[in-house]
């Protein structure tokens, strides 16, 4: 029986108290102030009209995978009362709740008349996810009562599998909503609206009310959600976050507000015409005014931030900076950012492109702080699909340096006088089919006035192209089987004792075995198979899933269980076990908070003599947009060390995080568990993170959705074409950053198809690229439920990937697996194209491969963690 880690007391624990109070820390620091005109922070106020969807129904987090069963949630409503502040809105705040309860009730009706059993009822839920009803209206009866200070907070929330939509309700403001303000209006001349978001709204309303004096984007910063507010809103602590991603005006400001996802209809195919025009890339080039850009956030004190100096060292840009808090009364902590205009020779470029970023640390008033930033000159260079090259145009490389996109001055130009190759590669993503890709030419980017003038008198640094390092990649071939001469069993315990080498146990194992390590454990009859995608681990309850235990007696090799993020730890609060220590399917609970209700209706399992409650409460941390938009790898650091530590407690080994795609469009449901629209910010976020995680002995991170899984509908099922150069420059370039400089134990491939071929199909993006080029150590598994697990996806224009195609791939193991996945592989084996039900002739050496790989990481993980 696999031991249980999780705690038999459902007493609150020091190490819960302990990681709220570092959330508490952390997450002011990603909250975005975005307007303030004397109104923040709050001071002689007593009583608050605080109205919205929000203040009650603080949304944590998103929901999906990515949601986590925490304790319980400290709403706005709680963190203003807790600090001390009376609602004179309670009335109204009751009133919605009442609206909610009963839509909530009506759409789970809804929801059982249409779905039927577990697995179906989490695809309905994911598929036609519940919302609030809107507002109730606020009448003048309600504030006779004039408080010291009115709020008002919009909340939205989404999830995987859908996108989101331009409407009332979601991406845009509901008629309540902007009636609502209008009636504060009448008797509030200052009003703060707060944010309560997982990514954009459209905020033309609010910036053209009057009465709106402040704006706070408090993103959802977790389970302390309203502790953290109340923090912010008091002056306790000064919010220090910037956008990571650009607010536009209107939606269709964005290069691809009409063809993303289901706007055109199509959700079988995307096309990336903006190439490598993303978010800000697109709106300085083209000039398009966003209502906030990227990397914007006021404070509650203002500062000086000044070039001292531009220096090459080495091959590496040096830039210092001194940041002065030129307030009188707040402390608080800036973010410097510099940017890179490269010369428009041959290729394409956008305006700027973020090179390197730094915050300083709280500066009391009048204090200051000197920051280093530093770049690699290579980190300028650009993809040219002709020459398989990533190269450095020759030309004048301008450097600015500032607090947002939007407000910087040149430093310094970089001159280098031939264009130099920096690595020289194979086109491995080519597009199938001919895009008409949106192009710079003809098109006026922004500027602002005196930037010429800036330009001529700026120091000039002339770069050495012969000191600028360049790397030619060999790509591997076809693996050679593995053979042993061991003449004994050979287990993982005398791998570990250094007796033998791993390959020399991969060498003894049947094909078999190799099948049945390469794929998940949710086999018919065990606790996976009944659970819905992303709670099917049999030894976790509420984990997502476990590779397999079958060879332990043979080959002493342990399972790994792997559990979801990325906002904590998702396993299921509350399980009950039989006395011998086996979870017991049904009882406690569904590791779904939405799925409650509606699975309570069907008969529970009896509960065994001697069976005892267990309980592993995790902690919420802010989702992944408010850490990036901390833009300190310390802090992001510190919230992965804070689930690193979460995982050891409850013998977690994989943490299904960080997150990593594009914010290509502010629709993409799941926009809320990934980082920016910036691959730079994406990929730092994601190595401190992982840093964090995998600081923790026995503990790994596993960056996803590897890629190009940038929108929800039709997840399984979407082909996305695009260009190799905004494939590798956009929407690689995070993972890359990642890999190259922490190396995360796994990598998870996701549903969407690249270019005709299933993510987790494709060769040269698992493989050729992945490994050969960026040097990845840890191995690939799948997105759950991606073979579709026998089911060839009827209906839909393309099948589902395949088990087998994913061993020829490099996609070391398939998630969360069952016998259907096994019987594919084991039958691909040595096969032929035509074979019966073989899509993907594979041999046994590249099924050796994946199962090696999968045991490096077991090695690490489970039986030696200290190596981790
Ligand atoms: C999600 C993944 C998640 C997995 C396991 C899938 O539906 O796309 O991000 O890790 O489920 O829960």
């Amino acid at each position: 029986m696999a031991k249980l880690y999780a705690s038999k007391s459902p007493e609150v624990s020091q190490r819960e108290l302990d990681n709220m109070d570092r959330v508490r820390k952390i997450a002011p620091q990603g909250m975005v102030l975005l307007k303030n005109e004397s109104v923040l922070p709050f001071k002689g106020v007593k009583t608050i009209a605080a109205y919205g969807g929000g203040v009650r129904r603080t949304v944590k987090g998103g929901t999906g995978s990515g949601d986590v069963n925490s304790r319980m949630v400290i709403n706005i409503e709680q963190g203003l009362t807790d600090a001390g502040f009376r609602l004179t809105s309670t009335a109204w705040l009751d009133q919605h709740d009442q609206n909610c309860a009963a839509a909530l009730e009506a759409y789970n009706e809804e929801i059982k008349k249409t779905a039927d059993g577990r697995n179906n009822v989490i695809m309905a839920i994911i598929s036609n996810p519940y919302r609030d009803p809107d507002v109730p209206e606020i009448i003048e009866t309600d504030l006779v009562q004039k408080a010291d200070a009115c709020l008002y907070v919009i909340s939205r929330n989404s999830g995987e599998g859908t996108d989101r939509h331009p409407v009332p309700g979601d991406y845009e403001l509901t008629e309540g909503e902007k009636q609502n303000l209008e009636t504060l209006g009448k008797v509030y001349d200052k009003i703060a609206v707060i944010l309560n978001v997982g990514g954009v709204i459209d905020i033309k309303f609010l910036r053209g009310c009057p009465q709106v004096a402040a704006i706070l984007n408090m993103s959802q910063a977790g389970n302390i959600s309203g502790h953290v507010l109340a923090d912010v809103l008091t002056g306790k602590v000064t919010p220090s976050g910037h956008l990571t991603t650009t607010w536009a005006e209107n939606y269709k400001d964005y290069a691809n507000a009409e063809t993303f996802s289901h706007m055109n209809g199509n959700t079988d195919e995307e096309y990336y015409t903006d190439g490598i025009y993303v978010g800000y890339r697109y709106f300085d080039t083209f000039d398009i005014t966003p209502a906030y850009p990227f990397g914007f956030g006021l404070s509650y004190t203002q500062f000086d931030v000044k070039a001292d100096s531009v220096k090459i060292d080495d091959a590496n840009v040096v830039v210092e900076a001194t940041v002065k808090n030129i307030g009188s009364e707040y402390s608080g902590k800036e973010v410097v950012q510099v940017y890179c205009s490269a010369p428009v020779v041959g290729l394409e470029k956008p305006y700027q492109e973020l090179v390197a970023y730094a915050k300083t640390k709280e500066l009391d008033p009048g204090a200051s702080q000197k920051l280093t930033l530093c770049f690699p000159i290579t980190s300028l260079a650009s993809y040219c699909e002709k020459c398989a090259s990533y190269v450095l145009e020759s030309g004048m490389y301008y450097i600015r340096l500032g607090n947002h996109s939007r407000n910087t001055h040149i430093a310094a130009a970089l001159e280098l006088g031939e264009r130099t190759v920096i690595s020289v590669l194979k086109n491995k993503v080519v597009c199938n089919v001919e895009l008409e890709q949106l192009s710079n030419k003809g098109a006026t980017p922004y500027t602002y006035v005196g930037e010429e003038a800036e330009k001529s008198n700026v120091p000039v640094i002339t770069l050495n192209p012969k000191a600028i390092p360049c790397e030619t990649i060999t790509y591997s071939g076809e693996p050679e089987e593995m053979t042993t001469d061991k003449d004994y069993t050979v287990t993982l315990e005398d791998v570990i004792a250094g007796k033998t080498d791993l390959k020399d146990l991969v060498a003894q194992l049947t094909v078999e075995e190799m099948a049945i390590l390469t794929v998940g454990t949710a086999r018919k009859g065990s606790i996976g198979a009944g659970s819905a995608i992303g709670t099917a681990s049999n030894v976790v309850p509420g984990a997502a899933g476990d590779t397999t235990s079958t060879l332990m007696e043979s080959r002493a090799v342990p399972n790994m269980v792997l559990a979801d993020g990325p906002a904590g730890l998702r396993l299921s609060a509350h399980f009950v076990a039989d006395k011998d220590g086996s979870p017991i399917e049904g009882l406690g609970d569904s590791g779904f908070e939405a799925l409650g209700a509606l699975m309570s209706s069907g008969p529970k399992p009896e509960r065994s003599a001697g069976a005892v409650d267990y309980y592993q409460y995790c902690t919420a941390i802010p989702i992944a947009t408010l850490l990036a938009q901390t833009w300190d790898l310390d802090v992001i650091e510190e919230a992965g060390d804070i689930v690193g530590g979460e995982m050891e407690l409850f013998g977690i080994n994989l943490w299904l995080a960080p997150g990593m795609n594009i914010h290509r469009n502010p629709l993409c449901g799941r926009n809320f568990e990934y980082y920016s629209e910036d691959p730079l910010v994406t990929g730092l976020c994601a190595a401190a993170e992982t840093r964090g995680v995998q600081k923790h002995p026995g503990c790994g991170a596993t960056i996803k959705h590897f890629c190009m899984n940038n929108s929800e509908d039709n997840r399984y099922g979407l082909n996305c074409h695009a260009s190799e150069r905004a494939i590798r420059e956009i929407y690689l370039r995070g993972f890359e950053i990642a890999v190259k400089t922490t190396q995360p134990l796994s990598l998870m491939s996701s549903y969407n198809l690249v270019n005709d071929e299933h993510a987790a199909n494709k060769y040269d993006t698992l493989t050729a690229i992945l490994r050969d080029e960026w040097g990845f150590n840890g191995f690939v598994m799948t997105d759950w439920g991606t073979t579709g697990m026998g089911d060839p996806n009827p209906g839909q224009k393309y099948p589902f990937s395949d088990a087998a195609g994913c061993i020829k791939a490099g996609n070391d193991l398939t998630e969360p697996g069952n016998e259907e996945d096994v019987a594919t592989i084991i039958r691909s084996v040595d096969a032929k194209e035509g074979d019966e039900g073989v899509r993907y002739p594979i041999s046994k050496a590249e099924l050796q491969l994946c199962a090696y790989r999968i045991l490096k990481i077991v090695v690490k993980c489970v039986a030696d963690p200290r190596s981790a």
